[in-house]
């Protein structure tokens, strides 16, 4: 069975567009059912609606009462049949009734090697700028399931890379989210085909 995937961004959308392909390419066990963003105008809903990709808007204007918008977010996810929610750059915290209800089916990821780097604070550039500031000799990327605490979720891969000398936070960042891509679609690929499972918190993923 194809695996239902709601993708939440708020940005770019660099790695919603990664796991489009790489499903579209037949890697994937799964299909995009979904798009959640708090920001109408970003470039991945934008790629959203130009592939006709459902979208649905879950932010403060809309949704004035917070409950209202918890609810939302249920809501949708469950008329869609959700398996599996990837969070690819979605700046808002997930209502913890969401976390919840689909434990161990929420997957983040994050530019660099948790838990160095991660928590409130710890977005974007900031994290390159601090990782080169703190002269850092290793960076990457964690992907992990989502908890009710940011970036502290079982972690399920991670990959390093060697912060060079002449790395910028900027060039850091292009070379990180490389990896990002390529990273992500391997733990979604491994997911929509059951071969992940969590037992107390460790992550295993099955050959
Ligand atoms: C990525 O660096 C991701 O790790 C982080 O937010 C960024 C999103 O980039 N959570 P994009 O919108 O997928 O290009």
């Amino acid at each position: 069975m194809l695996k239902n995937i709601a993708i939440f961004a708020s940005g770019a959308g660099s790695n919603f567009k990664n796991i489009k392909t790489s499903i579209d390419n037949g890697n994937i066990n799964g299909t995009i059912v979904l798009l959640i963003s708090n920001n109408p105008n970003c470039g991945a809903v934008i790629f959203a609606r130009r592939y006709k990709i459902n979208c649905e808007i879950i932010n403060d204007y809309r949704y004035k009462n917070v409950k209202e918008k918890d609810t939302q977010y249920k809501l949708v996810l469950d008329s869609y049949k959700t398996d599996l929610i990837l969070l690819a750059g979605f700046m808002k915290k997930i209502p913890l009734n969401l976390i919840n209800d689909y434990k161990n089916k929420i997957i983040n990821i994050h530019p660099s090697l948790l838990p160095k780097y991660g928590g409130s604070g710890y977005y974007g550039i900031k994290i390159h700028q601090s990782v080169i500031k703190n002269n850092e000799t290793e960076t990457g990327v964690t992907i992990h399931f989502v908890t009710e605490n940011y970036d502290e979720g079982p972690v399920i891969m991670q990959r390093k890379i060697i912060v060079r000398i002449d790395d910028t936070p900027e060039i850091l960042s292009k070379r990180v989210l490389q990896i990002e891509h390529k990273v992500y679609q391997l733990v979604v690929k491994a997911f929509c085909s059951n071969k992940i499972t969590v037992n107390k918190n460790k992550v295993i993923i099955n050959e």
